[in-house]
């Protein structure tokens, strides 16, 4: 058995059922399956076998070390936007040298700590940091390799908070300034030009804005190339989405052979930088119904995971499916299934029908992705633990914070003097 699926009458996280794991860890909890995560990245590299390519894992959406460390086993790479994920990839045994930064804002100390690592390439996404950049590899006295990241100017059709592809989003440099940029680049000594990079948005369901947005950057790769600055790479970004709901989704093998044919008889190699679709449908938040709450107008189950435990339905109405782990017969009702902390925003999922009891395991769905990552310790609530199920084993892989953690890096002022 691989993956989430009932049998006798019980959500099993591949051989394990999640009561065995909810009874051994405690709620709330992340559980992951190996094999799912594995399928993922497997299917994701193999539509690309034919081409000359590397998958950059975006970490962002899982950053756990032992997800790193399966993924970079699996020969990935890193998609990284800050010193702290270049030291996460470094702490899982993650190779440098396929790491690709990203990010509109990093600082010197971060581009300094990656030139030392020896990273793939920097995506920089402004003209003041390529300045910044130059020097600092200047004085380090080596090269530093880069892509510009384009903002080829089209719409992901996604929510607004995670479309970057955009002429009105902070990411990227227009495609009317990346010439002169790409000419600029060419002559500064501590520069090595390599690649151009985009990354348009995120949970994107068609194959539309990619055709569009690759088939501006190819234009400016000829033009840059006419020029006499051949690049070496083009970085794709990431952005399929996954099936939450009832989205239509787009088949790898299908946005794979649109790269193909968009790239037939090039050169260059290919880099990708999925973060959701490597990750999203291989983890479950597990979690308890503490109270239960029938009203007139709502019906409330109050579980034990929150919104600082995953974010995403309150911050963008994102729908994660919800599960009973043992579901019962009876007839269903509606349910609100809300957390305990004191905001009306913190609700997992609105009006679900269910049967459900005091006490009963319900699992949120598709939460591997942008879940345990966003997650903080509002209403100095622990974070939840992590746990990666393979086969019959259960492998705890972050403990659950203790509430002394959560102010151990705190300073209570110096004590003053009796006036
Ligand atoms: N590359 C860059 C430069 C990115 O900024 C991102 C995601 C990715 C790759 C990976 O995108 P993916 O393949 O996962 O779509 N918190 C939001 C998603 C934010 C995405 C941020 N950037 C959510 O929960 O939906």
């Amino acid at each position: 058995m691989s993956g989430f699926a009932y049998v006798d009458g019980e959500l099993r996280a591949e051989d394990v059922p999640l009561s065995a794991l909810a009874e051994r860890f405690g709620t709330p909890c992340y559980v992951y399956s190996r094999a799912l995560l594995t399928g993922a990245y497997r299917s994701y590299d193999a539509a690309f076998a034919d081409m000359p390519h590397l998958v950059c894992y975006a970490m962002k959406a899982n950053p756990s070390l032992a997800i790193l460390d399966l993924f970079a086993q699996l020969g990935s790479g890193f998609d990284i936007v800050s010193g702290g994920e270049l030291a996460r990839v470094v702490a899982a045994g993650g190779d440098p040298r396929n790491v690709v930064f990203s990010g509109v804002g990093k600082s010197d100390a971060e581009m300094e700590a990656a030139l030392v690592a020896g990273i793939l390439c920097f995506n920089v996404e402004s003209a003041s940091e390529l300045t910044h950049l130059a020097a600092v590899a200047a004085r380090l006295g080596v090269r530093a390799p880069i892509s510009f990241r384009v903002n080829p100017d089209v719409d992901p059709q996604t929510h607004p908070y995670i479309a970057t592809g955009l002429k009105e989003s902070k990411f990227g440099v227009a495609v009317s300034d990346a010439h002169a940029l790409y000419h600029r680049a060419a002559q500064l000594p501590s520069i090595a030009v390599r690649g151009i990079d985009m990354h348009i948005g995120s949970q994107i369901t068609e194959l539309a804005p990619y055709r569009e947005a690759a088939s501006r950057l190819l234009a400016l790769v000829d033009a840059l190339a006419a020029d006499g600055i051949p690049l070496d790479h083009v970085d794709l970004g990431g952005g399929l989405g996954i099936r939450y709901r009832n989205e239509a989704t787009v088949d790898i093998a299908d946005y794979a052979a649109m790269v193909r044919t968009l790239f037939a008889g090039r050169r260059e190699r290919l880099l990708f930088e999925p973060g959701r679709r490597l990750v999203g449908d291989a983890g479950v938040l597990l979690t308890r119904v503490r109270v239960l709450k029938p009203g007139e107008t709502r019906n409330f189950a109050v579980v034990d995971a929150a919104m600082n435990d995953l974010l995403r339905p309150a911050l963008y109405d994102a729908w994660h499916g919800i599960d009973a782990v043992q579901p019962r017969t009876g007839s269903a009702v509606p349910w609100d299934i809300v957390g305990p902390i004191c905001e009306s925003g913190d609700f997992l999922a609105l009006e679900r029908p269910l049967a459900l009891a005091e006490g009963d395991l319900i699992a949120v769905r598709a939460a591997g992705a942008y879940a345990m990552s966003m997650s903080s310790n509002y209403n100095a609530r622990p974070r939840a633990c992590e746990v990666l199920v393979d086969g019959d084993a259960m492998h705890l892989i972050r403990r659950r914070e203790a509430v002394a953690e959560l102010y151990a890096h705190e300073l209570r002022l110096p004590s003053r003097a009796p006036r």
